[in-house]
């Protein structure tokens, strides 16, 4: 499946928005994405601001860099996602527009996914319908695609339902996998797929809801 990203320009002359949409980023580990994200939307007439950023694990690094960069930040545990509102108040405190998974480990509880419908973003490291699912995540998907021999992968990113990988898609891009790479190489031109492409495409999404 190839899908051709157009980004609407129409009446989006920043001088006449008054309003950026409000991002909260889910990141469970290092978070590349969440700084590529954040530093996209740091230019003038992006259509997002990262208001908050919200770890599933008290010592990642995505929350040491918030706390560099000076964005709201919080850890929520188990418990707080799915045995409570917590984490949904938090998102209401802090008037966030759109959610947007980076790396977030957990499937995300039906109660978030009601209040922001086809507002969650999420990217995956491989070409869905491909080398998804439970269990299918950072290394384990690069090996899946090393093995099978496969001579592209890439990355797809896509509405979030209360199914792993398997919501609306909105973007895809591939990249051919040369002879003789690694796993790890090929984890290294997807995550530079990842990073060009994710910020514009949330860009468009968020440009949909000024
Ligand atoms: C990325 O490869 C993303 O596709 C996947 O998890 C990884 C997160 O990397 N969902 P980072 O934390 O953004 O560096």
């Amino acid at each position: 499946m190839r899908i051709t990203y157009v980004r609407d320009m129409s009446s989006k002359n920043p001088a006449k928005r008054n309003k950026k949409v409000r991002i909260a980023i889910f990141a469970s580990g290092r978070g590349s994405n969440a700084q590529s994200i954040y530093q996209y939307s740091l230019q003038k007439d992006s259509h997002f601001k990262v208001a908050a950023i919200i770890s599933n694990k008290a010592n990642a690094g995505v929350l040491s860099f918030a706390k560099r960069k000076k964005i709201a930040s919080q850890f929520f545990g188990r418990n707080a996602f799915y045995n409570s509102e917590t984490v949904i108040d938090y998102l209401r405190k802090s008037k966030i527009d759109m959610v947007v998974l980076a790396g977030f480990l957990w499937l995300v509880p039906d109660n978030i996914i009601k209040v922001f419908p086809k507002k969650i973003l999420n990217i995956h490291p491989a070409l869905l319908p491909n080398y998804g699912g439970k269990g299918m995540y950072g290394h384990h998907v690069h090996k899946a695609v090393h093995t099978s021999g496969d001579i592209k992968s890439g990355m797809t990113i896509h509405f979030v339902n209360n199914r792993y990988d398997e919501g609306q898609m909105i973007f895809q891009s591939q990249c051919l996998i040369k002879d003789g790479a690694t796993p790890e190489d090929i984890a290294s031109s997807v995550l530079n797929l990842e990073h060009h492409f994710y910020p514009q495409v949330i860009d468009g999404v968020a440009s949909r809801l000024v």
